[in-house]
């Protein structure tokens, strides 16, 4: 009999569909996953619809992405974070950053080598590693702050590691990564000759004042890194699966020759759409970062309401609540009983940890407020009900 390969035999259905099912049987709000139920900006939307009518961007696009795109990519980065980025040999367009991971860590490690990841983690960093026959070594954040140990960091440095998997702003925990934390990185990846592979898809996603920096900007560090982007996140457009990757073009290049083999290349109307979302003026994203912190700031009241714990997240659309107060059980048990008796969908964060760490998020649910002010002022009207 035919069977699947060994490499993927290992790998269960994601919580994502199971809490979606769930969601759906018992008509739950859904705050499990991050997908926003509210469109990107017209401009966007209609540049795509251009792009589908002028009769120039249906076929293949240049395998690494249009020019006007790299050079927006290259733009952007210069003028958020004042690095300078080589649009014709450090820029890969890709579909969506889930890829744009998985290309970088094909293009650039091998099997065996050890690569860092900080959990709780993006949830496909680690398939993608035991797909590629490379070894996962773990470094939890601490809760309640969701604090990196520097000695356990330092601790994981061996002469097997080849990189780090970074995410800031940090999806789950809604955690920037402050420069003391960045320079820490930084520094072992120098002593140890290691390449970080920067998931910087929450970018635009800072309240509250707090500042992202990618770590590619700090001294010495932007030939150590391959940081990624994604359109889906910053302009509500997340069903495009648009993404990015920039970086030297010595590493640039070995996350080409992968990609070509992978995709090739990325949906051509998406592209001419993308060209005009990152040249949006400034106050695009000032208005975006407003938007959410309200929209944050009716979930943190919801979520207080019903008698959770909450950290305040100073970035990306999604928190960690501590529900030990209201109810006895773990995190997949929480998360069943909110989307079946309450009508509330989360996300159990266990899944986003290896088995050793998995008890520090034990009792956290995962929440998402990329929702519109209504759903939002639904689920806080429902969480009540789990106080009584
Ligand atoms: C940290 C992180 N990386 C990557 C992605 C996926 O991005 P894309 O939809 O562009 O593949 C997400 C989406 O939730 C995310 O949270």
């Amino acid at each position: 009999m035919p069977s699947m390969s060994k490499r993927v035999s290992g790998f269960a259905t994601t919580i994502f569909t199971e809490i979606n099912e769930l969601a759906l049987q018992h008509g739950a709000v859904n705050l499990g996953q991050g997908r926003p139920d509210f469109d990107g900006p017209p401009e966007v939307i209609e540049a795509a619809e251009r792009a589908l009518r002028d009769g120039k961007h249906n076929q293949y696009p240049p395998g690494i992405g249009i020019a006007p795109l790299r050079e927006a990519i290259a733009g952007h980065v210069s003028r958020f974070y004042g690095l300078e980025v080589d649009a014709g040999r450090g820029v890969i367009v890709t579909p969506g950053a889930t890829v744009a991971v998985f290309t970088a860590l094909m293009g650039l490690i091998d099997r065996g080598d050890e690569v860092i990841v900080i959990e709780p983690y993006f949830d496909s960093y680690v398939p993608n590693l035991v797909m590629l026959g490379a070894t996962p070594v773990y470094v939890p954040l601490h809760p309640p702050e969701w604090t990196l140990d520097p000695d356990e960091l330092r601790a994981a440095f061996t002469p097997h590691t080849r990189a780090i998997l970074l995410n800031t702003p940090h999806n789950p925990t809604g955690r920037v990564f402050t420069q003391a934390e960045l320079e820490l990185i930084a520094g072992l990846c120098i002593e140890h000759d290691v390449t970080v592979i920067s998931d910087e898809v929450y970018e635009h996603l800072t309240f509250d004042g707090a500042l992202h920096t990618p770590i590619a900007s700090l001294p010495g560090m932007f030939d150590h890194t391959v940081t990624v982007g994604s359109l889906g996140k910053t302009f509500s457009v997340t069903g495009w699966k648009t993404g990015w990757v920039y970086g030297p073009p010595a590493l640039i290049e070995g996350v080409a020759r992968a990609h070509q083999y992978i995709t090739f290349s990325t949906h051509h109307p998406s592209q001419a759409a993308a060209t005009v979302a990152l040249n949006l003026p400034g106050s695009y994203f000032e208005e975006f970062q407003a938007m959410y912190t309200a929209k944050r700031d009716l979930l943190l009241g919801g979520l207080a309401g019903a008698g959770l714990k909450t950290r305040t997240p100073e970035g990306t659309y999604f928190l960690l609540a501590d529900f030990s107060d209201v109810f006895d059980g773990d995190d997949l048990e929480f998360a069943r009983h909110l989307t079946t008796d309450i009508g509330v969908a989360c996300i159990p964060p266990t899944f986003f940890y290896s088995t050793e760490h998995a008890h520090m998020a034990s009792t956290q649910a995962r929440f998402a407020f990329c929702k519109s002010d209504t759903t939002l002022q639904e689920a806080a009207r429902r969480l009540a009900a789990l106080h009584r």
